[in-house]
């Protein structure tokens, strides 16, 4: 953790007017400035930014706000350390790991200092006599001297140790070497872990040389060989050209299985092409993904392992918000094949006619059952109403049941009647159940966006931010606040982080500054604070309305259909209401 001395030094060199007009041209309005929001297009001003007092941002068409490492976070692609790194860096302040004697730290620039020397090794390797075989190899695979410059693609020779060698004459240890992966020890000393390999080297966001992967040229050996994770690369939360990707421009990325297949979408103009690195997608990559795009386009090999493994990931992505589509690339093993046989051209067809995930699943359905046989495909019959029940879009419903029933040559009107009777059925007991679906309540009620309660917590939801902004607005409340409510009150999730986070300053005796906070929370959950301080920054609360928060926030309203109906602030009144109705004599 970064110390927060140091945090309230960036603080006084960062301002977040200047910082920001870097990137933003802002025009000032009384005491606020406004500008063309950077993370959604717009064409009148919704971002605002508060440059008195608490520096922080909020756009009010996208949500997105916080203070200025969030901003920088936020159009950066950064990670928080890295975000801090970033202004200190451009302030001509000298980040405290850089300063303090630690043994991880000074361990990890050596890393990083040997992968770079050793990328620079490779790369020279390939392109002078050491390299012919691998540059005719790489030729051959259709790759141009640019793409193969873009990439830092390189060559380790077949020998015993020269990267060894070489590394150890640019003053690298032995300790060092074995910590970067990149050689092991054996019997007669240190050899080169990728000999006689094509080499990728694997650059992580900030544009570091964090690992490698090695393409053998021979049969001797795995195929590929990567990296072992090491103090600065852990292969399950990076992917191969992110750091392309992200500014490809496009809202969506493209995931593929290997590394030839991303450099060739890549040199054939598709640079939104990523891959995983030699192991199945992971969760913590799949967030990573939706970090960065709000569609994902998977395009694995053809074969059956590809096939269960997309099926994997479409699992992963379903927890998250991203839309998935999976191509069906018939007549090719692979995207680099597909682009060498079909085109460029037909890639991108293929794309924009993506098969949906749905469409995948249904298929997934389909080669359950013996298709042969009435049985089966009744049985699938069945399945797949089932399916086309839970799909909430009348028009996608529409072309699936249209596209089904003449595949297999069934009549339309029968799949859609029973279709729409699973529906029915299903709406009549999620009634009874009251579950409810906050989504496209929230849709419907732009001042309820970003609130993830049920609809009968909204009231509760709604008090808890008055509750915040109170408090920001008046620590000396805090002792008051603290003996009547815990975090545990909070029907928010992100109310409550936002609510621990302020206490744990105030505990501190340190007024609570957005860019304290924003070390302990989620860029969502600084959007949040944002908007509860712009907001709030409007009123003046009184002292007396603290208890109606209070009993608001923990005590929930209790007529759930006609709470649904309500706005947020609707909602709160009604919970005021509430409460009097049942404390009145
Ligand atoms: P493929 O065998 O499909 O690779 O494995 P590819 O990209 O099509 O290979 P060539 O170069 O075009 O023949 C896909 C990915 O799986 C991992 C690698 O990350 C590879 O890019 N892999 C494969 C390994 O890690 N080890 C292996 O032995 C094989
Ligand atoms: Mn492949």
């Amino acid at each position: 953790m970064i110390p927060e001395s140091f945090i309230e030094r960036l603080k006084d060199a960062c301002d977040i007017e200047q910082t920001i007009s870097y990137y933003v041209p802002l025009k000032r309005h009384g005491r606020l400035l406004k500008g063309l929001c950077p993370f959604h297009s717009e064409k009148t001003p919704s971002f605002t930014v508060y440059p008195d007092g608490q520096q922080h941002f909020y756009c009010f068409g996208c949500q997105k706000g916080g203070d200025v490492i969030t901003f920088i976070r936020e159009i950066e692609h950064l990670e928080y350390v890295e975000a801090v790194r970033l202004l200190a860096q451009r302030a001509g302040l000298p980040m405290p790991e850089d300063v303090e004697d630690d043994g991880t730290s000074r361990l990890k620039a050596r890393i990083l200092e040997l992968n770079r020397t050793a990328a620079r090794f490779f790369h020279q390797c390939l392109i002078d006599e050491r390299g012919r075989d691998a540059r005719v190899y790489l030729a051959s695979r259709g790759l141009t001297k640019k793409t193969v410059r873009n990439f830092g693609l390189g060559y380790c020779p077949d020998r015993w140790d020269a990267l060894a060698q070489y590394l150890a004459s640019k003053g690298f240890t032995q300790e060092e070497m074995l910590a970067a992966a990149v050689v092991s020890r054996g019997s007669r000393g240190l050899y080169d872990q990728f000999r006689g390999r094509v080499i990728f080297p694997i650059i992580d966001l900030r544009g570091n040389v964090v690992g490698f992967g090695g393409r053998s040229l021979s049969d001797r050996g795995p195929k590929y060989l990567n990296s072992g994770d090491t103090p600065v690369f852990k292969k399950s939360r990076n992917l191969y050209a992110l750091n392309f990707a992200k500014n490809s421009g496009s809202d969506k990325l493209l995931l593929v299985e290997g590394y030839m297949d991303v450099i060739s979408l890549h040199q054939a103009g598709f640079t939104n092409a990523v891959a995983t690195l030699g192991t199945a997608l992971t969760p913590d990559q799949a967030r990573l993904i939706s970090q960065y795009a709000k569609g994902v386009v998977i395009a694995y090999d053809s074969d059956g392992a590809g096939q269960n493994a997309a099926r994997r990931a479409i699992n992963l992505f379903s927890q998250l918000e991203v839309a998935v589509t999976v191509l069906d690339m018939q007549g090719a093993k692979d995207p680099d094949e597909y682009i060498k046989t079909f085109g460029a051209h037909r890639f991108q067809t293929l794309m924009d006619t993506g098969k949906s995930a749905l469409r995948f699943e249904i298929d997934k359905l389909k080669s359950a059952r013996d298709m042969e046989t009435p049985e089966g495909k009744t049985a699938f019959l069945n399945d797949f109403c089932r399916l086309m029940a839970d799909v909430s879009s009348d028009i996608q419903r529409d072309v699936y049941l249209s596209e089904i029933a003449r595949e297999l040559d069934v009549d339309k009107e029968r799949l859609r009647a029973t279709t729409e009777a699973i529906r029915k059925r299903r709406a009549a007991s999620a009634k009874r159940r009251q579950v409810h679906n906050l989504k496209p309540f929230v849709q419907d009620n732009p001042a309820g966006k970003s609130l993830a309660v049920k609809p009968e917590e909204l009231g509760a939801a709604v008090a808890e931010r008055s509750l915040i902004a109170m408090l920001m607005q008046n620590p000396d409340y805090y002792d008051d606040i603290r003996s009547k409510l815990t975090d545990e009150d909070f029907v928010s999730a992100d109310h409550a982080a936002i609510f621990r986070a302020i206490c744990a300053q105030l505990e501190q005796n340190r007024i609570p500054d957005p860019i304290y906070l924003s070390a302990y929370l989620s860029n969502a959950q600084m959007g949040i604070l944002s908007l509860i301080m712009a907001t709030g920054k409007e009123v003046t609360y009184k002292r007396e309305q603290l208890d109606e928060f209070i009993q608001a926030i923990k005590q929930k309203p209790v007529s759930r259909e006609e709470i649904a109906q309500l706005s947020p602030e609707e909602a709160y009144q009604r919970a005021l209401e509430n409460r009097k109705r049942r404390f009145s004599p």
